[in-house]
């Protein structure tokens, strides 16, 4: 199994450029089902995630044709109906699938997604939610068998609760729908005003009439599209902090700034340098770090995956932190990693307090999930000495080429085997 070693201390310099997003090209893959003709996208990450739904696709008869970062489906020979369990447990995107089966042929079987480490992450808001369009379902032996038996029929949907991938189901499921559907309390991720921006473009009548609320109203088909996905926000963000817990000077290259200015904000609060351009930001470490209590949220809001990441950038803060994890009940398994390599973390349910001032150490390491690896590789990245982490197939689901852009800004980082 592929291990990563890592040599810190090091301050990184020069500029890294961001790919494009993986949690945008999920949904927009999906949604492509929606189309009997070809798609074309541009600025596709070459992530695991991005590899486990272009066979998912392929498994659903979709013809994929995948040359470096551009993407050509055909789903003109699209049939299947079924999702497996052995293409749906390693990620739970694959869930979206249903949404867009189901308007296209009324019916279709798909497989509950894992358990996952990060929490038990349910799809009853997906479900309670495809219901009120007219799906029948029964979940059997970890499939849910859902049929439409009219079709999906428009609705007024109020979620219950801020979800991104139910808010994504509904938008692509409800495009094909007989009738108009109101969606609100819809999440209001970038990667969904990505997805809203991918179906206008091929024809689907979609519009945004309240801050998290979207009107859409059924077509009989989506036309040929080409699209560029979104820059990748938590990549951004990673490296961001990547160049704060260095004390870099980092230029971050192919980003829309202000989409992600809450992280900025709190960087700039904490006593970073950034100065920011039309696409690019350039961040300059600062020894001194402030303390700050950190919540994360639903969009606009602090992302929950950046949380493992900030974590790190705090224990050199100066005083104590505090972060609150209110998105995800069980996403703090990077702190028993963590303080392995010197930190001073505590947690109780969801809440951990974070000393400052700490000066980390290498050490062996387990990655547990996507963005806890990363931030396995960020302390490592400052601590003193060698860092070995294990298990990396979990970063190499999110992070396209981290390695290289790493090194090529300094960091003592290699893949070994
Ligand atoms: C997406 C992102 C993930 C990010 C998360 C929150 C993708 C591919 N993944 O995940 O990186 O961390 O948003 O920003 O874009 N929930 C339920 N029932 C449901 C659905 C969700 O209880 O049917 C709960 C979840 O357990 C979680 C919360 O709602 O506690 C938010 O989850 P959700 O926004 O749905 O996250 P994902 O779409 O899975």
């Amino acid at each position: 199994m592929q291990k990563l070693e890592v040599f810190g201390a090091n301050k990184l310099k020069g500029q890294i450029e961001i790919s494009g997003s993986k949690n945008a090209s999920l949904p927009i893959l999906a949604a492509s089902l929606l189309s009997n003709k070809k798609v074309y996208l541009n600025n596709i990450p070459r992530v695991k995630d991005i590899e486990t739904m272009t066979s998912l696709l392929k498994s659903l008869g979709s013809i994929i044709n995948l040359k470096n970062n551009k993407l050509i489906i055909d789903n003109s020979k699209q049939n299947k109906k079924f999702a497996s369990y052995s293409l749906v447990k390693t990620m739970r995107a694959g869930i979206l699938v249903l949404g867009p089966l189901l308007a296209k042929f009324g019916n279709a079987k798909v497989s509950l997604p894992g358990g996952c480490a990060i929490g038990t992450r349910p799809v009853d808001i997906h479900l309670n939610a495809l219901s009120k369009l007219g799906v029948k379902y029964k979940i059997v032996q970890g499939y849910v068998y859902a049929t439409a038996p009219k079709g999906l029929m428009g609705n007024k949907i109020r979620f219950s609760k801020i979800s991104v991938g139910a808010t994504e189901n509904l938008i692509i499921a409800a495009s094909l729908a007989k009738g108009t559907t109101i969606l609100s309390n819809c999440a209001i991720e970038p990667e969904i005003k990505d997805l809203v921006n991918f179906l206008i473009k091929s024809g689907c009548n979609i519009k945004w009439i309240a801050q998290r609320s979207l009107k859409i109203t059924g077509v009989k088909e989506i036309s040929n599209i080409s699209y560029s996905i979104m820059f990748d926000r938590i990549e951004a963000g990673t490296y961001l902090i990547a160049a704060a817990v260095t004390e870099g000077n980092l230029k971050i290259k192919n980003v829309i700034p202000k989409v992600i200015k809450t992280e900025i904000n709190i960087l700039k609060k904490i006593g970073t340098k950034i100065n920011i351009k039309k696409n690019e930001i350039h961040i300059i470490g600062n020894k001194k770090i402030k303390s700050i209590n950190i919540k994360t949220a639903a969009y606009p809001g602090f992302p929950t995956d950046l949380q493992a990441q900030i974590m790190v950038l705090l224990c050199k803060a100066n005083k104590e932190s505090t972060i609150k994890e209110d998105i995800f009940e069980n996403r703090f398994m990077h702190v028993a990693e963590l303080n392995r390599m010197g930190a001073k973390i505590s947690t109780s349910g969801n809440k951990a307090k974070v000393n400052g001032n700490i000066d980390f150490a290498g050490a062996e390491l387990m990655a547990t999930d996507l963005r806890a690896s990363v931030s396995l590789i960020l302390a490592a990245l400052t601590a003193k000495g060698k860092s070995v982490i294990n298990r990396i197939y979990h970063l190499d689901r999110g992070y396209e080429n981290i390695e290289k852009k790493l090194k090529k800004v300094g960091a003592k980082i290699r893949r070994v085997n």
